[in-house]
């Protein structure tokens, strides 16, 4: 899937940042949909993979956040209800990593099967629903 305009908010900081989680989309749909084994690079590929999600939250949601409550963006509180949603999803996956890296293809495999259906989910439902819906009321970006 490429990236399309429809994705652009045309905040340039929000759009710099939501490439580079599509762009890690892209990265964990093509881990989701290789053969086992997984090499020691793919591992760690994984493994880079969710830690991103880590540090692209922190930054990515404190600049949305940021945006809105200067704008007095009505939906702030659902929005930020759907933050913490993702950051709690991202922090439950960091927690397994460890035991799924060690265990064996089979079980990596549908680990990172459910990751790409995150990242998915949150595109489709989050970036293209809900942060649409700010970018008419932030005219200080
Ligand atoms: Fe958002």
């Amino acid at each position: 899937m490429p990236w399309e305009p429809q994705f652009e908010t045309g905040i340039s900081q929000v759009d710099i940042q939501h490439r580079r989680l599509f762009d890690r989309l892209e990265t964990v749909g093509r881990l989701a949909a290789q053969q086992a084994p997984y090499s020691e690079a793919e591992r760690e590929e994984i493994k880079r993979s969710v830690y991103d999600l880590e540090d692209y939250s922190e930054a990515h949601f404190t600049l949305e956040e940021t945006l809105m409550q200067e704008n007095e963006y009505p939906g702030l509180e659902d929005h930020i209800k759907d933050h913490e949603r993702f950051t709690a999803t991202a922090k439950e996956m960091l927690v397994k990593l460890d035991k799924v890296l060690s265990a064996d293809d089979k079980e990596i495999k549908s680990f990172v099967r459910q990751l790409y259906e995150f990242l998915q989910h949150w595109l489709k439902h989050h970036i293209l629903v809900k942060d649409h819906q700010y970018v008419p009321y932030i005219h200080n970006d």
